[in-house]
């Protein structure tokens, strides 16, 4: 018996819910939200799709009983306010910090040797909280982050292809942010072929902009965060684990030394299976690319200096 909770029955958590369920992750999915009714309706709207759909899968909802939870082997948070249109991820920190730890403490207390997935932001921030306040090991906490970049970086480059995004490599490393992030646009190819022998180098540009903005895009067009994209990817990172597939994923994850860097949560390259994360992957950086890696990290670290000034840490 697998299970997995997901905390905040939101856009993100129901999506990521329903993904979870209709792939059969795991055999039974726990919704909880603070809404009373919110997750019950939407675990019960999603178990009337198993016939439809044909999933075995159990998705049950419950308004703040954290006992419902116990026993997961991962937990997915996604509680907090998403951003509107014009925010920046990194402005969410005030409200969302509190959330998050108390959600991720009273979630453990049931679960105590659970896998912490983060998707709530500012993820890389919200995952360093996570990482420094539970006394967690570092191969248990994962911010989700860069598997949803990365996804969009190959969204972006499938259309300027105009090819099948599973036939294209690419990896979005550093921070989840506007400015943070690095589509490793050097590495991405297109059926073993570099990306830089196919499109020129403005096209290359462009994409790379497209992407580090992908989720501000979609904040403009819908009023408020994205959800399908995010939620999917929380529940592609769920399934590497619960699944031991040991796939390699762009994650936030603590560093201690690799890429130069410490006492800091960033999106490397990790591979995820049945222990977390099983291994952190140090790929060979190029003097623009680990400058840029060095410039992210700094903002990230900013950002977290703010846990501090606002007494979450
Ligand atoms: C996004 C939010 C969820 O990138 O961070 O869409």
């Amino acid at each position: 018996m697998s299970k997995v909770t997901v905390v905040g029955a939101g856009n993100v958590g129901a999506t990521c819910a329903n993904v979870l369920a209709y792939n059969e992750v795991a055999d039974e999915i726990v919704m909880l939200d603070v809404k009373e009714g919110v997750s019950e309706g939407k675990a019960m709207d999603m178990m009337q799709t198993a016939q439809l759909l044909g999933f075995d899968s159990t998705v049950v909802g419950c308004t703040n009983d954290y006992a419902q939870t116990a026993g997961s082997d991962v937990i997915i948070i996604t509680s907090g306010i998403p951003r509107k249109p014009g925010m920046t991820r990194e402005e969410l920190i005030g409200v969302n910090a509190g959330i998050v730890k108390n959600v991720a403490e009273s979630a453990l207390k049931y679960s105590p040797d659970a896998i912490l997935i983060v998707i709530s932001n500012p993820m890389d921030t919200m995952t360093y909280l996570a990482y420094k306040s539970l006394g967690l090991p570092k191969n248990r906490i994962i911010g989700m982050g860069g598997a949803l970049d990365s996804s969009r970086f190959k969204y972006y480059l499938s259309q300027t292809l105009n090819c099948n995004a599973n036939e294209v490599e690419g990896i979005v490393i550093g921070g989840h942010g506007d400015t943070t992030m690095i589509p490793l646009v050097r590495l991405a190819t297109y059926k073993g072929l570099p990306v830089g022998s196919l499109l020129n180098n403005e096209k290359l540009v462009e994409i790379i902009k497209s992407t580090m903005v992908g989720g501000a895009t979609l904040t403009g067009l819908l009023g408020t965060s994205a959800w399908y994209a995010p939620g999917a990817a929380g529940a592609y990172v769920a399934e590497s684990i619960l699944h031991n597939q040991r796939k390699q994923i762009p994650c936030s994850v603590a560093l201690d030394g690799e890429y130069g860097e410490s006492d800091i949560c960033i999106g490397v390259p990790v591979i995820l299976g049945k222990n977390g994360i099983e291994e952190i992957v140090e790929l060979e950086l190029i003097t623009e690319e680990k400058e840029l890696f060095a410039k992210s990290a700094a903002a990230v670290r900013a950002t977290n200096a703010v846990l501090k000034e606002i007494h979450v840490l």
